[in-house]
């Protein structure tokens, strides 16, 4: 055995080490997640094992995405984030639209869809999407400078909903909204568990105390609501921080 083949497996033994100790000590530091907040309880979060439906074939048929698209009022330049971006079937999409000198901040907490999605990029020859691996309580965005958050059916499987409404909040441009896209609890014709719907009443309970102010709705998509929600100014945070109240 030489030098070189001691030195390896002990230098691949530091770096796992050491990478390992720095995702229990983000574990550590995490707030306790809630089961339920305000009332809802809090759905679980989609396994990357069913990722071949956020892809489906019907899903334009069902959802009618493309019109949820025309409506965002996403411009060449701007940057805009896919909150919980799964394997990337929004992104993509977005990437078209905000063009090359645009970008998408592609937010997810399983690597594993971000691996997914980084392969359906590739394939795709896109390049402006920015994976970035999130926790459940932090998007690890940059402040001030997002133009649009896009969250397609994902808010209701958040376990830290205060802390990631703060964080998204803080990461708009001034101008900038969040767009909630979510399954109408509402309509018992929405074929989707409970769980995984919510209603406009509900949505209304939970965004503005946090500092989000409806600015806008579209009503005509089938299945779900689409609200977009800005910066309310005179908003004035708790100086405790999130408060994590069910
Ligand atoms: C039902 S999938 C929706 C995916 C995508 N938005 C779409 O419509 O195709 C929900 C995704 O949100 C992610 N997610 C859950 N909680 C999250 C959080 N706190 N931050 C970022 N992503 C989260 C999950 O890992 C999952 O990939």
């Amino acid at each position: 055995m030489n030098a070189l083949t001691v030195k390896f497996p002990l230098a691949a033994l530091v770096l796992f080490l050491t990478t390992s100790f720095a995702a229990a000590q983000e574990k550590a530091q995490l707030p306790p997640g809630l089961q339920f907040y305000k009332g809802r309880e809090i759905a679980q979060t989609m396994s990357y094992h069913g990722a071949r439906w956020l892809t489906r074939d019907r899903r334009e048929r069902e959802e009618r995405c493309s019109l949820m698209w025309v409506n965002l009022g996403v411009k060449p330049g701007m940057t805009v984030c896919d909150m919980g971006c799964g394997n990337g079937f929004h992104s993509l999409q977005l990437a078209k639209m905000v063009g090359p000198k645009g970008k998408v901040l592609a937010v997810d907490i399983q690597p594993q869809m971000l691996k997914l999605l980084n392969e359906r990029a590739k394939e795709a020859k896109v390049t402006n999407v920015k994976p970035i691996l999130g926790t459940l309580a932090d998007p690890k965005l940059p402040k001030g400078e997002v133009d649009m958050i896009l969250c397609v059916d994902v808010y209701h499987e958040f376990s830290h909903p205060e802390h990631m409404l703060n964080a998204m909040r803080d990461s708009l441009s001034p101008e900038g909204r969040v767009v909630l896209v979510e399954y109408r609890l509402e309509d018992p014709e929405v074929p989707i568990k409970l769980l995984h719907k919510m209603s406009k009443k509900q949505i209304l309970k939970e965004l503005p105390p946090n500092g989000l102010k409806l600015v806008h709705q579209f009503d005509r998509l089938p299945w779900q609501h689409m609200m977009f929600f800005g910066r309310d100014q005179d908003f004035v945070p708790d100086a405790s921080g999130a408060s994590g109240s069910e």
